[in-house]
């Protein structure tokens, strides 16, 4: 029986999973599956992850990209939820993959993704990335300045398609350590020298120019930047293939709107029809966008302080979601798995030894008390990613849940993983 959520119980529920409803006795499902099970038998936290909804989240970008601009891809930027899992559903949707490292890459060969359908990113690959990726046939380099394309060129012995990644010098409104497409950036080639490596690749026997990559930043709030940045590569010539990265917000919070797919699609290809020939092939990466909202953390409290304020502390924290306490402001929202909506302002906190191991500031939790659960939405992108083993936490394990059936596509670390790597001394 699935119970109709209240008033306040229905502004938080907007932020989980599209598939997540209440039980008849209140508590959170997922994709049919209770998280208090999910809890039970994958030990917290644990990533849960609405399989459907991914899909239809993915979907949303394919064929609302195609059907404005059917010479298009959707590129899963995979740097943000890199699982096995998440590769072979994204290439089954038909979006091509992006990565950025040898494990990336090595992790989408794994899964099976189509080698051609693979896109090399980096500002920094290694010689030993290149070859790598020139070995397995992936289908795009996006080189990212002189050197690389130097050493690019002395490794390669066939033909292979590159983009130039442009540093457009556009400011994209966000947080500064998610900022790429500034001028000072770190990343890409700055406009004036967009023509001496276009010269550069020309020279070059096996490399193809292809056409122009940008990435403005991540979790932007405004389109006005994307439409100046088109604006700005249409400048540099005419291109077959214009990537222009991901970058697209999400809402977080009830209070913090963010743009949808349609008015982020819509604003992009108004603006490439104005300043883009219209048979160049679009492509766009979305990474946050695509999986943030799919995912939701589950922790168990472990204790209480009461007090002004008060702090429910979870057995997890800052290990497993980083993205809280990187950018400072963003706020994020949870519940009572058991009791969703309403209650005392809390602040929710981790148990990694920092006081920015904050999860969630002036939270509303209802009645918090030790070994109740507790559920994180929009924890979908770069949480997985950035987990690591701070104060010896366990890794946890990512669930897909899909019609009432819980299944692990990421065990759990176990503390043998967290000792493996240790060597006897002396
Ligand atoms: C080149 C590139 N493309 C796409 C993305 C995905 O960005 P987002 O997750 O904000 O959509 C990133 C993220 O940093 C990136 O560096």
């Amino acid at each position: 029986m699935i119970r109709p959520a209240s008033k306040d119980s229905a502004a938080v529920l907007r932020l989980f999973p599209q598939n997540t409803e209440l039980a008849d006795d209140g508590s959170l499902m997922v994709g049919r599956c209770l998280l208090r099970d999910v809890a039970d038998e994958f030990g917290t936290p644990v990533y849960v992850v609405d399989e459907p909804g991914l899909r239809v989240q993915a979907r949303r970008f394919v064929d609302g990209l195609a059907a404005r601009w059917p010479r298009s891809n959707v590129a899963f930027a995979s740097k943000s939820l890199p699982c096995r899992a998440v590769y072979r559903l994204m290439a089954d949707e038909g979006l091509l993959v992006d990565v950025a490292g040898g494990g990336e890459l090595l992790m989408a060969l794994d899964a099976h993704v189509d080698p051609s359908s693979i896109v090399l990113h980096g500002n920094a690959k290694t010689d030993a990335e290149i070859v790598l990726a020139l070995e397995a046939g992936v289908g795009l380099i996006v080189v990212d300045g002189f050197g690389e394309l130097q050493r690019l060129g002395e490794l390669v012995a066939r033909p292979q398609a590159v983009l130039l990644r442009v540093q457009p010098g556009v400011d994209p409104m966000t947080y500064a350590g998610v900022a790429t497409g500034q001028r000072g950036s770190k990343f890409g080639i700055p406009l004036d020298a967009i023509g001496d490596a276009i010269k550069q690749v020309s020279r070059s026997r096996w490399l193809q120019l292809a056409g122009l990559h940008l990435h403005l930043g991540s979790q932007m709030l405004r389109l006005a930047p994307w439409e100046k940045a088109i604006q700005v590569i249409a400048s540099l010539g005419t291109f077959d293939v214009y990537d222009l990265g991901g970058g697209l917000g999400v809402q977080y919070t009830r209070d913090q709107p963010a743009p949808t797919i349609d008015q982020y699609l819509d604003a992009l290809v108004t603006a490439a029809r104005a300043h883009l020939p219209n048979s160049a092939q679009l492509v766009i990466e979305p990474g946050r966008s695509l999986v943030a909202r799919s995912m939701t953390t589950v922790y168990r409290i472990v204790t209480v302080k009461s007090g002004d304020p008060t702090f429910v502390a979870v057995d997890g924290g800052m290990a497993d979601n980083f993205e809280a306490s990187l950018y400072v402001g963003q706020a994020f929202e949870a519940t009572m798995v058991e009791r969703v909506g309403g209650g005392e302002v809390v602040e929710l906190v981790g148990r990694q030894c920092e006081s920015g191991d904050r999860l969630a500031s002036g939270v509303l939790l209802d009645a918090p008390r030790r070994g109740d659960l507790v559920a994180m939405p929009m924890t979908g992108a770069y949480t997985h990613t950035l987990a690591n083993n701070y104060n010896g936490a366990l890794r946890p394990a990512i669930v897909f849940c899909s019609e009432g059936r819980a299944t692990a596509v990421v065990r759990r670390d176990t503390y043998d993983d967290f000792l493996a790597r240790e060597i006897k001394w002396p």
